[in-house]
């Protein structure tokens, strides 16, 4: 392989720091549109469309991360899991305020009718849901308290939120069926891909990192 299994501390603190800068592209981008009303004729609808792709897209990259780490022997990978993952988390609390002020205006009554009349809001806002107990034990001082077990248990349900992230833009999609459809794909090639790789020790061992546990 070209790239190593480990990294040294300087390569691994430059390598978070450059993927922290790239993560953050994409809401940079977003507010600089935003200042600039370039956002469209229909500003609302691109920001909500905008910030979920995004939450998909960081979904996908934080469930690929333990197959491709497998594959390639790239243990470096486990250091930036975590990162991925509370970048989806974050799109998607972008995602849901966009919803919940600029669509709904923060009407309660409304927001809870919908989500009960519209299915793919309920299945987003039961993605939303099960994401949030995840990001908040993402630190090492609750992997450590809550335990390998316990917190291996909690973090599989990331293989769900995957899916109904996927339901839910299935859902929402009216005609042109595509990128559901690649989105998709890839939640279903990396589920396989963990599954088939279970148990297949990574090619060099990990060094034990407090929050580089995964769900196997
Ligand atoms: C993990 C959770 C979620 C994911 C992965 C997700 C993902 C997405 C994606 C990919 C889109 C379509 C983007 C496009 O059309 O290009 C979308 C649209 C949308 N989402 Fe979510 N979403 C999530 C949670 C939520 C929640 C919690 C709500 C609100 C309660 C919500 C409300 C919406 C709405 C209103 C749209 C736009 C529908 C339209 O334009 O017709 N989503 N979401």
């Amino acid at each position: 392989m070209l790239l190593p299994a480990r990294l040294s501390p300087k390569q691994s603190t430059i390598l978070k720091g450059a993927l922290f800068i790239l993560s953050l592209g994409p809401v940079a981008v977003l507010s600089v549109n935003a200042f600039t009303d370039n956002l469209g004729a229909n500003p609302v609808e691109y920001l909500t469309r905008a910030t979920g792709t995004w939450t998909l897209v960081f979904l996908c990259i934080t469930l690929g991360i333990t197959p491709v780490r497998r594959l390639t022997g790239w243990n470096w990978l486990t250091l930036t899991r975590r990162m991925f993952g509370l970048f989806a988390f974050f799109y998607v609390c972008l995602h849901f305020t966009t919803y919940i002020w600029f669509d709904q205006y923060f009407d309660v009554q409304s927001i809870i009718k919908d989500v009960i009349k519209r299915p793919f809001i309920t299945i987003g806002f039961a993605a939303f849901l099960l994401l949030i107990p995840l990001a908040i034990t993402s630190n090492s001082y609750l992997t450590r308290k809550l335990g390998a077990k316990r917190w291996q248990n909690l973090h599989r349900a990331t293989y769900l939120v995957c899916i109904l992230g996927v339901i839910h833009y299935w859902w929402l999609v009216k005609r042109d069926l595509t990128q559901p459809i690649i989105y998709g794909s890839i939640v279903l090639a990396f589920l396989s891909a963990r599954l088939l790789l279970r148990g297949r020790k990574p090619k060099v061992r990990p060094r034990p990192v407090a929050t580089a546990r995964e769900p196997a």
